[in-house]
């Protein structure tokens, strides 16, 4: 029999509330070859809030040669209006240029994103790990002097695909920069995927030993070897209450060779309800979402949960 909901049963392990930071219209089609329009861009984020997502990134101020799929950030942010503004719709930023295109058009919330690696940095934002906290010093700095929210990712903490382990000390190194610089909130990101649950606990805990606590951070994993939502479940056992996901678990990054999709918001919101944690997501709705907008990509969603439920 198919059921539309898990049964609840409580889990005291885990809080009573997460908040999902849904990042499908900017991390999940980043890696769509074919261009989706601005108005499917602008649908997917009204349907994502409509089915109780309260934090959507919605695209990139990024250069456009870079990421083609985000270069209609304007567009689809005059085609959002209010909806696409407001603390809680961050955009990327990387440099002062993405600062001045996201302020003009109104957006209230902005997270640059720097890496743990030099690979990585200089193959995502060419430059160097240094050079690019110098470049978002000033942006977090303008940033905050306008009142924005600003949040700092932090790209291969838990492995890389040129350079392989990561030390977890390198990692909080800059995570502790990147929180110097003013950020109110970091994502610490497996961007291919390769995170287990004890280096999770790990990282968790020398972060807190630096002074930065589980309520300042958010985590983002990718799923390329299906680990994101036990490491998810082991963040939150460690007092984590920001989740990143993608809905229909799109995603990846074009500059990081082996990235795949997101999380899929579904599979975490099956996961948390069935836990009794709160989300405030409307799974059927999310389900429909992801149906319709995998209708618009051509082919079926990878999560679980959407072809347990869609028949996807
Ligand atoms: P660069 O080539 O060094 O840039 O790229 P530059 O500063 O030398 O400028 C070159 C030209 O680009 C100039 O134009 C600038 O105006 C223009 P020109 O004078 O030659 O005509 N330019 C811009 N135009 C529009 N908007 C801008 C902008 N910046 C420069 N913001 C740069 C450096 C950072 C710009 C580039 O590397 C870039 O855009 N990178 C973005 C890559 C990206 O978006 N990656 C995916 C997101 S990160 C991710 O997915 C990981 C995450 O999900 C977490 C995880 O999974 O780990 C967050
Ligand atoms: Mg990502």
């Amino acid at each position: 029999m198919r059921l539309p909901l898990p049964q609840v049963e409580p889990d005291p392990t885990l809080p009573a509330s997460v908040e999902i930071y849904e990042v499908g219209p900017r991390d999940g089609l980043q890696n769509e070859s074919a261009v989706v329009p601005a108005d499917v861009k602008s649908e997917f984020v009204s349907r994502l809030a409509v089915a109780g997502l309260a934090t959507i990134e919605t695209t990139s101020f990024v250069d456009p040669r870079w990421v083609p799929q985000l270069a209609d950030a304007e567009e689809l942010l005059a085609l959002l209006g209010d909806e696409g503004l407001g603390a809680r719709r961050p955009v990327l930023v990387p440099n002062e240029r993405g600062l001045d295109r996201a302020l003009a058009a109104g957006v209230g919330a902005v997270a640059v994103f720097g890496s743990a690696t030099e690979t990585f940095a200089r193959k995502n934002l060419n430059r160097s790990v240094d050079e690019s906290l110098a470049m978002f010093r000033p942006v977090v700095e303008r940033a905050r002097a306008e009142g924005l929210w600003v949040r700092g990712y932090v790209s291969m903490c838990f492995g890389d695909p040129w350079e392989g382990p990561v030390p977890v000390v390198q990692v909080v190194d800059v995570c502790r920069r990147l929180m110097d610089l003013g950020c109110d909130q970091l994502s610490l990101g497996d961007t291919i995927g390769v995170g287990t649950t004890g280096h999770v606990h790990t990282l968790l805990e020398a972060l807190a030993t630096a002074g930065i606590g589980p309520d300042r951070v958010g985590v983002h994993f990718h799923d390329t070897y299906g680990q994101a939502l036990s490491n998810t479940m082991a963040a939150l056992r460690d007092g984590v209450t920001v989740v990143d996901a993608s809905t229909g678990g799109l995603g990846g990054c074009p500059y990081a060779k082996s990235a795949t999709g997101n999380l899929a918001t579904e599979d975490l919101v099956w996961a948390l309800e069935g836990a009794g944690v709160r989300t405030g997501v409307d799974l059927d709705a999310l389900v429909s979402t992801s149906l319709w907008m995998a209708g618009h990509l051509g082919r079926p969603s990878p999560s679980s949960v959407v072809r347990a439920l869609g028949g996807g």
